[in-house]
Protein backbone atom coordinates (compact mmCIF):
# COMPACT_ATOMS: atom_id res chain seq x y z
CA UNK A 1 0.00 0.00 0.00
CA UNK A 2 1.14 3.21 -0.99
CA UNK A 3 2.64 5.20 2.28
CA UNK A 4 1.29 9.09 2.16
CA UNK A 5 2.52 11.86 3.94
CA UNK A 6 -0.21 13.49 5.89
CA UNK A 7 -0.06 17.24 7.38
CA UNK A 8 -2.12 18.83 9.72
CA UNK A 9 -1.67 22.84 9.64
CA UNK A 10 -3.51 25.30 12.19
CA UNK A 11 -3.38 27.63 15.03
CA UNK A 12 -2.14 26.94 18.79
CA UNK A 13 -5.33 24.68 20.54
CA UNK A 14 -7.09 23.67 17.82
CA UNK A 15 -6.14 19.64 18.74
CA UNK A 16 -3.84 19.18 16.13
CA UNK A 17 -1.69 17.27 18.76
CA UNK A 18 -3.92 14.74 19.43
CA UNK A 19 -5.63 14.28 15.90
CA UNK A 20 -2.04 14.13 14.80
CA UNK A 21 -1.20 11.14 17.18
CA UNK A 22 -4.46 9.26 16.72
CA UNK A 23 -3.91 9.22 13.26
CA UNK A 24 -0.79 8.53 13.77
CA UNK A 25 -1.88 5.36 15.76
CA UNK A 26 -4.79 4.54 13.52
CA UNK A 27 -2.29 4.41 10.50
CA UNK A 28 0.63 2.85 12.12
CA UNK A 29 2.54 6.04 10.65
CA UNK A 30 5.50 8.64 12.42
CA UNK A 31 3.97 11.11 14.10
CA UNK A 32 5.90 14.09 13.86
CA UNK A 33 5.57 17.52 16.13
CA UNK A 34 7.54 20.31 14.44
CA UNK A 35 6.72 22.80 16.79
CA UNK A 36 8.53 20.52 19.20
CA UNK A 37 11.28 21.60 17.06
CA UNK A 38 10.76 25.19 17.21
CA UNK A 39 10.72 24.80 20.86
CA UNK A 40 13.79 22.88 21.50
CA UNK A 41 15.39 26.04 19.56
CA UNK A 42 13.83 28.38 21.59
CA UNK A 43 14.86 26.45 24.99
CA UNK A 44 18.52 25.93 23.82
CA UNK A 45 18.91 29.88 22.54
CA UNK A 46 17.12 30.98 26.32
CA UNK A 47 19.82 28.70 27.71
CA UNK A 48 22.58 30.16 25.60
CA UNK A 49 21.26 33.44 26.53
CA UNK A 50 20.69 34.07 22.94
CA UNK A 51 17.93 36.99 22.13
CA UNK A 52 15.21 35.96 19.20
CA UNK A 53 15.78 39.05 17.62
CA UNK A 54 19.83 38.03 17.23
CA UNK A 55 19.88 36.46 13.84
CA UNK A 56 23.47 35.99 13.27
CA UNK A 57 23.82 34.07 16.98
CA UNK A 58 20.70 32.12 15.88
CA UNK A 59 22.29 30.89 13.32
CA UNK A 60 25.55 29.88 14.98
CA UNK A 61 23.08 28.05 17.49
CA UNK A 62 21.14 26.23 14.56
CA UNK A 63 24.09 25.36 12.94
CA UNK A 64 25.26 23.15 15.78
CA UNK A 65 22.39 22.11 16.93
CA UNK A 66 21.38 18.04 16.83
CA UNK A 67 17.60 17.70 17.77
CA UNK A 68 16.02 14.78 17.05
CA UNK A 69 12.63 12.38 18.41
CA UNK A 70 13.16 9.56 20.30
CA UNK A 71 10.19 6.99 21.39
CA UNK A 72 10.84 5.46 24.84
CA UNK A 73 8.47 4.25 27.75
CA UNK A 74 7.63 7.55 28.18
CA UNK A 75 5.85 8.47 24.51
CA UNK A 76 7.93 10.52 21.83
CA UNK A 77 10.16 12.48 23.73
CA UNK A 78 13.13 15.71 22.05
CA UNK A 79 16.34 15.40 22.71
CA UNK A 80 18.74 17.88 21.79
CA UNK A 81 22.41 15.69 21.67
CA UNK A 82 22.42 14.03 24.69
CA UNK A 83 19.53 15.80 26.70
CA UNK A 84 15.88 14.64 26.28
CA UNK A 85 14.67 18.16 26.68
CA UNK A 86 10.69 17.52 26.15
CA UNK A 87 10.09 18.24 30.00
CA UNK A 88 11.17 21.75 29.94
CA UNK A 89 9.80 23.14 26.55
CA UNK A 90 5.69 23.32 27.56
CA UNK A 91 5.63 26.09 29.30
CA UNK A 92 3.80 29.43 28.44
CA UNK A 93 7.20 31.23 28.25
CA UNK A 94 8.81 28.61 25.34
CA UNK A 95 5.68 28.73 23.72
CA UNK A 96 6.24 32.63 23.27
CA UNK A 97 9.48 32.05 22.37
CA UNK A 98 9.11 29.25 19.86
CA UNK A 99 6.94 31.88 17.87
CA UNK A 100 9.29 34.57 18.21
CA UNK A 101 12.34 32.13 16.90
CA UNK A 102 10.36 30.70 14.38
CA UNK A 103 9.85 34.12 12.54
CA UNK A 104 13.84 33.96 12.02
CA UNK A 105 14.38 32.81 8.33
CA UNK A 106 17.56 30.98 9.87
CA UNK A 107 15.95 28.88 11.45
CA UNK A 108 13.01 28.41 9.22
CA UNK A 109 15.94 26.89 6.66
CA UNK A 110 17.81 25.44 9.62
CA UNK A 111 14.41 23.44 10.17
CA UNK A 112 13.36 22.86 7.24
CA UNK A 113 15.76 20.12 5.99
CA UNK A 114 15.40 18.48 8.86
CA UNK A 115 11.98 17.94 8.98
CA UNK A 116 11.90 16.88 4.84
CA UNK A 117 14.52 14.37 6.07
CA UNK A 118 11.78 13.00 9.11
CA UNK A 119 9.84 12.87 6.05
CA UNK A 120 11.89 10.98 3.33
CA UNK A 121 9.95 7.78 4.45
CA UNK A 122 7.06 9.08 3.88
CA UNK A 123 4.45 6.99 6.35
CA UNK A 124 4.21 9.87 8.51
CA UNK A 125 1.53 12.84 9.83
CA UNK A 126 3.20 15.98 10.51
CA UNK A 127 1.73 18.89 12.49
CA UNK A 128 2.83 22.37 12.64
CA UNK A 129 1.91 25.84 10.82
CA UNK A 130 3.64 25.60 7.56
CA UNK A 131 3.19 21.71 6.77
CA UNK A 132 1.17 21.65 3.68
CA UNK A 133 2.44 25.50 2.53
CA UNK A 134 6.18 24.78 2.44
CA UNK A 135 7.72 22.39 4.07
CA UNK A 136 5.52 19.25 2.64
CA UNK A 137 3.97 20.82 -0.65
CA UNK A 138 3.46 17.71 -2.19
CA UNK A 139 1.78 16.07 0.76
CA UNK A 140 -1.00 13.67 0.11
CA UNK A 141 -3.50 14.73 2.30
CA UNK A 142 -3.54 18.34 3.80
CA UNK A 143 -5.78 19.63 6.34
CA UNK A 144 -5.53 23.04 8.23
CA UNK A 145 -7.31 22.49 11.49
CA UNK A 146 -8.72 25.28 13.31
CA UNK A 147 -11.52 26.48 16.09
CA UNK A 148 -12.97 30.00 17.56
CA UNK A 149 -9.92 31.27 20.32
CA UNK A 150 -12.25 30.93 23.21
CA UNK A 151 -12.48 27.34 22.69
CA UNK A 152 -8.72 26.71 22.17
CA UNK A 153 -8.12 29.14 25.13
CA UNK A 154 -9.85 26.81 27.53
CA UNK A 155 -8.33 23.74 25.96
CA UNK A 156 -4.74 25.01 26.33
CA UNK A 157 -6.17 26.52 29.95
CA UNK A 158 -7.24 23.11 31.28
CA UNK A 159 -3.86 21.21 29.94
CA UNK A 160 -1.98 23.53 31.14
CA UNK A 161 -3.34 23.05 34.83
CA UNK A 162 -3.29 19.00 33.85
CA UNK A 163 0.59 19.58 33.44
CA UNK A 164 0.91 21.74 36.84
CA UNK A 165 1.96 25.17 34.87
CA UNK A 166 -1.82 26.87 36.19
CA UNK A 167 -2.32 30.37 33.94
CA UNK A 168 -5.24 32.26 34.10
CA UNK A 169 -8.01 32.05 31.14
CA UNK A 170 -7.58 35.57 29.72
CA UNK A 171 -3.49 35.51 29.98
CA UNK A 172 -3.88 32.05 27.72
CA UNK A 173 -6.33 33.77 25.58
CA UNK A 174 -4.30 37.25 24.92
CA UNK A 175 -1.08 35.13 24.77
CA UNK A 176 -2.76 32.77 22.42
CA UNK A 177 -4.26 35.73 20.44
CA UNK A 178 -1.00 37.27 19.95
CA UNK A 179 0.90 34.01 19.03
CA UNK A 180 -1.65 33.64 16.78
CA UNK A 181 -1.39 37.04 14.96
CA UNK A 182 2.82 36.73 15.03
CA UNK A 183 2.75 32.95 13.16
CA UNK A 184 0.34 34.39 10.94
CA UNK A 185 1.80 37.51 10.10
CA UNK A 186 5.62 36.89 9.76
CA UNK A 187 7.02 36.98 6.24
CA UNK A 188 8.56 33.55 5.77
CA UNK A 189 5.91 30.39 5.84
CA UNK A 190 3.25 31.83 7.82
CA UNK A 191 0.44 30.40 9.11
CA UNK A 192 -1.87 30.06 6.57
CA UNK A 193 -4.05 27.28 4.63
CA UNK A 194 -2.33 25.75 1.47
CA UNK A 195 -4.42 26.11 -1.31
CA UNK A 196 -5.60 22.21 -1.70
CA UNK A 197 -5.96 21.64 2.52
CA UNK A 198 -8.89 20.19 3.64
CA UNK A 199 -10.25 22.93 5.84
CA UNK A 200 -11.85 21.62 9.15
CA UNK A 201 -13.29 23.78 12.13
CA UNK A 202 -13.29 21.86 15.37
CA UNK A 203 -15.35 24.47 17.52
CA UNK A 204 -18.52 22.69 18.07
CA UNK A 205 -16.45 19.22 17.27
CA UNK A 206 -15.46 16.01 19.39
CA UNK A 207 -11.89 14.68 19.17
CA UNK A 208 -13.30 11.93 17.67
CA UNK A 209 -15.61 13.08 14.86
CA UNK A 210 -12.48 15.38 13.74
CA UNK A 211 -10.54 12.29 13.41
CA UNK A 212 -13.42 10.15 11.72
CA UNK A 213 -13.71 13.12 9.30
CA UNK A 214 -9.61 13.17 9.03
CA UNK A 215 -10.02 9.28 8.09
CA UNK A 216 -12.34 9.07 5.46
CA UNK A 217 -10.71 11.64 3.19
CA UNK A 218 -7.22 9.28 4.04
CA UNK A 219 -9.10 6.09 3.46
CA UNK A 220 -10.56 8.11 -0.12
CA UNK A 221 -7.01 9.17 -1.10
CA UNK A 222 -5.78 5.63 -0.18
CA UNK A 223 -8.44 4.04 -2.19
CA UNK A 224 -7.29 6.13 -5.03
CA UNK A 225 -4.56 5.14 -5.07
CA UNK A 226 -4.51 1.39 -4.78
O1 LIG B 1 2.71 23.84 17.70
P1 LIG B 1 3.40 24.59 18.85
O2 LIG B 1 2.47 25.42 19.65
O3 LIG B 1 4.20 23.66 19.70
O4 LIG B 1 4.44 25.57 18.10
C1 LIG B 1 5.23 26.49 18.80
C2 LIG B 1 5.58 27.64 17.88
O5 LIG B 1 6.46 27.16 16.86
C3 LIG B 1 4.42 28.28 17.14
O6 LIG B 1 3.88 29.39 17.85
C4 LIG B 1 5.01 28.71 15.83
C5 LIG B 1 6.19 27.80 15.62
N1 LIG B 1 5.98 26.80 14.58
C6 LIG B 1 6.20 27.19 13.29
O7 LIG B 1 6.48 28.36 13.04
N2 LIG B 1 6.13 26.29 12.28
C7 LIG B 1 5.80 25.02 12.53
N3 LIG B 1 5.75 24.15 11.51
C8 LIG B 1 5.52 24.62 13.85
C9 LIG B 1 5.60 25.54 14.87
Amino acid sequence: MKKLVITIDGPAGAGKTTVSKALADRLQYKYIDTGALYRGVAFEAKAKGISPDDEHQLEALCNNLELRFVRNKKGVRLYSGESDISDYIRTPEMSMMASAVSARPVVRKALLGLQRKMGAEKAAVFEGRDMGTVVFPGADVKFFLTADLIIRASRRHKELEEKKLPQNLEAVEKDMARRDNNDSSREVAPLKPADDAILIDSTECSVESVIEQMMKHINEKIAATL
